[in-house]
């Protein structure tokens, strides 16, 4: 596979950490194209403390990326602006409100809005997980528009009932949910057991 990974400026910066390595670590997975919005950085400051714009890769993975490569949200020339691109689906993680706009009325004007727009067109997975709470109706219409483009919707809400014991934990299980949703089936993904 080969995967568009998107950052932008809601909540849950963590999510897309615990994606990025799962992503890194995945040999069925060949190559990653991650790319933050500037608004992003922000928000990866504050919950991450990770503050700066250079070897973003390197600070969120701990260690040089052996398969991601990074794109500016301004570099509207790059591999994945083109549906000629062999994309395999791409990933937005979290996704906000605002490129939750752009992506469902088709603006195209970022390379992440680009990218999406693409993948819609070529007919290809895109999950938006999007977070903000609580909605307002211009969110909720965003979101329907969206999915009726063929996106999937795959709000950032994690799960309790497998007992996470922090928030790494919590949020690579549902890092595993949304690489399972692709076809990506994670080693140490929790499965609900239904009582008998
Ligand atoms: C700490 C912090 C948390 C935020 N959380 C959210 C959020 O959960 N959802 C959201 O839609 N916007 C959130 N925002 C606002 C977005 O960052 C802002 O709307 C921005 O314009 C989004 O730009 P982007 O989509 O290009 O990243 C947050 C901002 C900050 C600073």
């Amino acid at each position: 596979m080969n995967l568009t990974v998107a950052l932008t400026g809601a909540s849950g910066a963590i999510l897309c950490q615990e994606l990025l390595l799962a992503l890194e670590a995945d040999e069925r997975v060949a190559q990653v194209h991650f790319v933050a919005s500037e608004n992003s950085l922000r928000v990866l400051a504050a919950e991450l403390g990770l503050s700066g714009r250079d070897n973003l890769l390197e600070k969120l993975l701990g260690a040089a990326p052996t398969k991601t490569m990074r794109h500016a949200d301004e570099e509207l020339g790059a591999a994945i602006a083109s549906g000629s691109y062999p994309s395999s689906g791409m990933i937005v993680l979290p996704c906000s409100m605002g490129t939750l706009a752009a992506i469902a009325n088709g603006l195209a004007n970022s390379l992440i809005a680009r990218a999406a727009d693409v993948t819609l067109k070529e007919r290809r997975p895109l999950i938006l997980c999007v977070r903000e709470t609580p909605f307002n109706r211009i969110h909720l219409r965003n979101m329907t528009l969206a999915a009726e483009a063929g996106a999937v919707i795959f709000p950032a809400i994690p799960a309790f009932y497998n007992h996470p014991i922090d928030s790494a934990e919590m949020a690579r299980q549902f890092v595993c949910r949304v690489l399972a949703h692709i076809g990506l089936p994670q080693p140490g993904a929790y499965v609900w057991k239904a009582e008998e």
